[in-house]
């Protein structure tokens, strides 16, 4: 496979290949070994015309780790900013040598536009596009539940994951629903209805509004940032409110089994969707999500670019 743009492209296996790498890398960044010298040779360009802290720096660090060359290239302060189409940018990309591009962008189907339009002949790997997808936080959130609730299989059978809050702009649940069902396991959304798109009943998935009862029945809660920046209605009535009903706290974190992971993309809005306190709890895997991130995204790397070289 050349682009990684959305989760649907994956096979099972192909998924859990990824999976499987990314485990392997974690062994070898935990016995010492910074730096590897795979793509030594190879240039690495990430493209953000959208804010981005974690997965910029993290794509970063996977890219530099596996000896990539790597150029970032963030829309402010480019001419992104002044207007220059995708395809004009990916042409200065070619020019550049770019052997992968890592996308960020505000449009949902950005990266299948820059895969698409053949301007590059490097990999398109889609670092979260619009409300669409992010592949690559899927599969890191899923690497964080293999480490600590699977056997060697990796398979997700049998475990039940909610996502909680901002389903409707959230790109990390449409990946992660997509992943989790494909890995076997149950996914329940949990929200209110206005945060809810229409479409759910096609993502073989439950629904409720209720997070107190869905609490004691998970293995993993997923919070999601409530995206003000993608809102131009209300969708709730007050910030209290939905703390209140949809927000996690240390009350309800203890409605869940003992093994249950809280779980957060970041960047958390502490004391909206999750309190303080249980972000920095022993249930929380919040920082260690981060730490994942990397050895993930340098599976990815690996996979992607070898893999484009094999065609
Ligand atoms: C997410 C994103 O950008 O979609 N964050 C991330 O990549 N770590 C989630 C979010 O912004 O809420």
């Amino acid at each position: 496979m050349r682009h990684l743009l959305s989760i649907s492209d994956l096979s099972r296996d192909f998924a859990l290949e990824i999976l499987s790498t990314a485990h392997e890398l974690s062994r070898v960044s935990e016995n010492g070994t910074k730096k590897l010298p795979t793509l030594r040779g190879k240039t690495v360009v990430n493209l953000f015309a959208e804010d981005s802290t974690r997965t910029r720096i993290s794509f970063e660090a996977a890219a530099k780790r596996l000896s990539a060359d790597v150029i970032n290239f963030s829309a402010k302060g480019s001419s992104v900013s002044k207007g220059e189409s995708l395809k004009d940018t990916a042409q200065t990309l070619q020019a550049l040598g770019a052997d992968a591009v890592i996308l960020r962008h505000p449009a949902s189907g950005a990266a299948h536009r820059l895969a698409q339009g053949r301007w590059i002949s490097g990999s398109v790997i889609n670092a979260g596009d619009g409300t669409h997808e992010h592949p690559s936080q899927a599969l890191l959130d899923a690497f964080t539940i293999q480490r600590h609730l699977c056997d060697s299989k990796g398979d997700l059978a049998g475990l039940h994951i909610a996502i909680v809050g901002d389903i409707l702009h959230s790109r990390v649940a449409r990946s992660n629903i997509l992943l989790l069902k494909k890995l076997g396991a149950t996914v329940t959304l949990v929200a209110p209805p206005t945060l809810i798109p229409f479409a759910w009943q096609s993502w073989g998935v439950e629904v409720s509004h209720d997070l107190d009862a869905v609490l004691p029945t998970v293995d993993a809660v997923i919070m999601l940032r409530i995206q003000k920046e993608r809102m131009s209605d209300l969708y709730f009535p007050s910030s209290r409110e939905y703390s209140a009903l949809f927000g996690i706290n240390a009350e309800r974190a203890s409605l869940m089994k003992s093994h249950a992971l809280v779980m957060h993309p970041g960047p958390m809005n502490r004391g909206l969707e999750i309190t303080a306190e249980v972000a920095d709890s022993s249930a929380s895997v919040v920082v260690e999500q981060v730490a994942n991130g990397v050895s993930v995204r340098m599976a990815i790397l690996y996979l992607f670019i070898a893999g484009n070289q094999e065609d």
